[in-house]
């Protein structure tokens, strides 16, 4: 059950192909996941597009939208036949635009709904179907609502659930507020992993340092890293080292030059610079010289013309070359 301990999670407009290959180069062995893909635009949109992913990027996740059961074990099915290695349903975006479509988070007020999708899902296919949700939703936010949400999913057969300690305010708060104006309530998650210990429980929401890891860790399965993991990218190599203990993770420098050959084959595909580019910004937070990386990058990246000439320079002004 103890695989897969870390990971980082989806995130729309961050956790795309190339962010996850520019991961990957630095933590080998964290569960990626997608952004959110809406079950809705998988069905009727460009599968290809939406699902093609570089081989390097396993273990990698896909996770859906949706609340059509129908349409999500379609959407699963895909999702396998892709190579992604786990399907994971999205129960915790609080966006009205998603809540209008009668997914993410608003879900959690239909349990059963919940566990209907899980089940259709799990029963289309081989590679295990998880759920991240919320601890609650405006009101209905009691400890008996959530034991009672995760026990009518675990009925199915779902043993993984990724649980944002915090809950979600469905009107009045942004997205972005909801990532930060409702308190984090980590002994809530704790509490989940003492009632039910068969079940794999990871927990997110506001872990950005080895030391928050090591605060929660006995108490939980695993962590699940957003933001700091798309800010600050180089803290996934000390939990490489500390948790996978792997000593022989690449140095920054090394991460660019092995991304630049990415990088230029990406371009020579019709790639702009600029959408790779976007994603490698905070590689040196913390080091002298990021935020020479940081401004030649955003200067330059975006010019039409822009090629690995602009990351070779920016790696320059940072004063580290590899040997
Ligand atoms: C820009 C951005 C986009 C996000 N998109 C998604 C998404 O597509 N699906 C999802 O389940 N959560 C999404 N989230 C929420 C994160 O997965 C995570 O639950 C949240 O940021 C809390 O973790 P953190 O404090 O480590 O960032 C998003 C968060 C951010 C910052």
């Amino acid at each position: 059950m103890r695989n897969y301990l870390f990971s980082v999670a989806p995130m729309m407009d961050c956790t795309d192909k190339h962010d996850r290959y520019f991961l990957r180069l630095i933590a080998p062995d964290v569960l990626l996941y997608t952004e959110m893909i809406t079950a809705q635009a998988l069905i009727y949109g460009d599968k290809n597009k939406l699902l093609a992913f570089n081989e390097t990027e396993h273990p990698v996740a896909l996770q859906l939208g949706g609340s059509d059961p129908v349409m999500l074990s379609e959407c699963a099915k895909m999702g396998e036949a892709f190579g992604y290695d786990e399907i994971n349903l999205n129960v915790g975006c609080p966006s009205p635009r998603v809540s209008a479509g009668r997914f993410g988070a608003c879900l959690m007020r239909e349990p059963k709904l919940v566990a209907d999708c899980v089940a259709a899902m799990q029963s289309d296919v081989s590679i295990p179907v998880t759920v991240k949700c919320r601890i609650g939703v405006d009101d209905q936010d009691s400890y008996e609502n959530l034991h009672a949400f995760i026990q009518c999913i675990a009925e199915t057969g779902c043993q993984t659930f990724i649980i944002h300690a915090r809950k979600a305010w469905l009107s009045g708060l942004s997205p972005k507020q909801n990532r930060e104006v409702p308190p984090l309530r980590y002994e809530v998650v704790k509490q989940v992993k003492k009632d039910f210990p068969q079940l794999k429980i990871v927990l997110n929401g506001g872990i950005k340092t080895i030391a928050d890891i090591e605060a929660h860790l006995p108490d939980v399965d695993g962590m699940m890293i957003g933001r700091a993991a798309y800010t600050n990218p180089y803290f996934l190599a000390e939990i490489q080292r500390n948790y996978f203990n792997n000593k022989d993770v690449l140095t920054r420098p090394e991460v660019v030059d092995q991304l630049i050959l990415y990088i230029s084959y990406q371009l020579k595909n019709g790639v702009k610079l600029n959408n790779i580019t976007r994603h490698i910004l905070g590689l040196f937070q913390g080091q002298w010289g990021a935020a020479s990386w940081r401004r030649y990058i955003s200067q330059h990246a975006h010019h039409q013309s822009a090629g690995v000439e602009v990351i070779e320079r920016a790696l320059q002004l940072t004063g580290l070359q590899t040997l």
